[in-house]
């Protein structure tokens, strides 16, 4: 740990498929976690944010049949290829520290370790499996769990299948989980979540899992049992361990006694049951501890449908960017979010948005103030020396601003914590037509009343944009670079007035 550090924080997004193009509700979960991460990183922990890619599974291997290619070849291409996931996360200013990927060697290898492990304590055994299996869910069902005979997650149709499988026996650790939970009431969040994990799955009595294939191949193969590989979502969660060197023998590198457990999962709601029930009875079975915080959240909806290629209504990303900027399109994921219900997205909105709170609110505020003080002082930061009622509500606005977004990202309501920031731009943009600096302008008499305003006004700049760096990144840096000014982190946020006078603001630059 360094030594200013608060201490270690250590954030993941799901590793997500690489079965097709990510699309935009998957940049969501990603910029939602980046902005948490980023976030951390100024309150001054040493953060540690994963991501990665899901690779195994027989969705991918039918896929990449139909393309004619290699499993391998094809992941390949979706991760690394042109316009593929690694290009994205760079597109969308993605500060990942360490990216995984499911058919890394390393990962691998931990996977077969930490098999052999719950299958040597004996809470793996072989049996046989028959039941409804949802190829593209990689998952199977029981009659009962079917939504009107269809997968209850994706409403796909689901095949009878049978199979000599392992299993895990996940009620041995139930009461242990239930007890967890219960103790623990942040460990789900939000609390509508948790109460449909502790009603719908664990209330009823957990069925044992079924933890191996042998139906495909393209998975980790499991070195007693040749012919079986490991039930994806094994794999696949595991990676949140095996990225820093957990040892199933124990001799774990020094990264994994650092960093876990985990501070958070953020993940969608659809995966929040392999996050809250699987995982943790993995982790106890591992004898591990268990992730401190796992939030379900919403998903984004195109015009309140959910996004499927067959609707052709799915809106990628890249494409956004290209249109409006990254930091646009950052903004419109996490302010339309709210914190437990889904949230909604259309071009329409998107422009609204953009032009209403970006260009208006923020935008216009920073133009026309670099503006005034290049066209009165020809750039010069004035010396604050004449001090006015009027500027008490602002500097108040401001000073408290960073508490309450503080307050907001603890609860992880990050549509919320923008929306303080909005607070003091728009305490500020109502500072001017009170202030009216135009007519300060017109005599020398008031000149140092005026260079007073602009001072607060290009201060009030300094904090929102501070403020601003885990969601825009990039206007973040380039409305300092104009004002001048360093990025302090939060502590430079505690008092008002930092911003050294007698430097010059650049010329103004249109944001948005
Ligand atoms: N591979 C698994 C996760 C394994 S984590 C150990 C998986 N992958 S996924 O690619 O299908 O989905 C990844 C994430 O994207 C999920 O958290 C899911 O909720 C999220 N989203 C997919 N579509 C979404 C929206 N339309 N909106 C918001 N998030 C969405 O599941």
């Amino acid at each position: 740990m360094c030594n200013q550090c608060k201490g270690n924080y250590y954030i993941t997004t799901p590793i997500y498929y690489p079965s097709s193009n990510l699309h935009i509700g998957h940049a969501y979960c990603t910029v939602a976690t980046d902005a948490m991460a980023r976030y951390k990183r100024l309150q001054g922990y040493n953060v540690k944010f994963l991501t990665g890619t899901d690779e195994h599974g027989q969705k991918i291997e039918e896929k990449a049949k139909e393309a004619g290619v290699t499993p391998q070849q094809f992941v390949d291409n979706i991760v690394l290829g042109e316009r593929g996931v690694l290009d994205l996360w760079k597109l969308m200013n993605i500060s990942y520290d360490r990216f995984i990927r499911t058919t890394d060697d390393y990962h691998v290898a931990a996977i077969q370790k930490i098999f052999k492990k719950m299958y040597d304590n004996g809470d793996i055994y072989k049996g046989s499996y028959k039941g409804k299996y949802c190829t593209p869910c990689e998952s199977f069902w029981t009659e009962s769990q079917l939504v009107d005979g269809k997968c209850p997650d994706c409403g796909r149709e689901c095949k009878d299948a049978e199979e000599e499988a392992y299993f895990f026996k996940m009620s041995k650790y139930a009461d242990q989980l239930m007890k967890h939970i219960e103790e623990h009431p942040g460990f789900i969040q939000p609390e509508s979540r948790k109460n449909e994990m502790i009603n719908n799955f664990l209330k009823p009595g957990l069925q044992d899992l079924c933890v191996s294939r042998s139906s495909f191949t393209w998975g980790v193969p499991l070195t007693f049992a040749p012919g079986h590989v490991s039930y994806v979502w094994l794999d696949a969660l595991s990676n949140y361990i095996t990225f820093c060197g957990y040892d199933p023998d124990g001799n774990h590198d020094e990264h994994y006694k650092k960093f876990w457990p985990a501070d958070l999962h953020l993940i969608g709601k659809d995966i929040v049951r392999f996050h809250t029930i699987y995982w943790p009875i993995f982790l106890m079975s591992m004898g591990e501890p268990l992730p401190k915080q796992v939030f379900g959240h919403p998903w984004l909806l195109v015009k309140g449908d959910k996004m499927s290629k067959s609707k052709g209504n799915m809106i990628y990303a890249d494409d956004l960017v290209e249109l409006f900027g990254v930091d646009a399109v950052r903004y419109f994921v996490l302010h339309e979010m709210p914190f437990a219900s889904d949230g909604i997205m259309t071009y329409e909105l998107i422009i609204e948005r953009i032009n209403s709170e970006l260009a208006n609110i923020l935008g216009n505020l920073v133009n026309r103030t670099v503006a005034m003080n290049n066209k009165y002082f020809g750039g010069e930061i004035q010396v604050p020396n004449t001090p006015d009622a009027l500027d008490e509500e602002l500097k108040a606005v401001a000073l408290a601003m960073p508490g309450k977004v503080e307050a907001k990202m603890n609860e992880l309501k990050v549509a919320d914590a923008i929306d303080e920031i909005f607070v003091l731009l728009r305490r500020a943009n109502k500072y001017i037509d009170e202030t009216m600096p135009w007519a300060l302008a017109k005599s020398d008499e008031t000149k140092p009343r005026l260079g007073t305003v602009l001072y607060n006004l290009l201060e009030a700049i300094r904090f929102a944009a501070i403020a601003l760096k885990p969601f825009l990144p990039d206007t973040s840096d380039r409305i300092l670079a104009q004002i001048n000014a360093e990025n302090g982190g939060l502590e430079s946020l505690t008092s008002f007035g930092v911003l050294p006078s007698g430097t010059s603001v650049g010329a103004g630059e249109i944001l948005f």
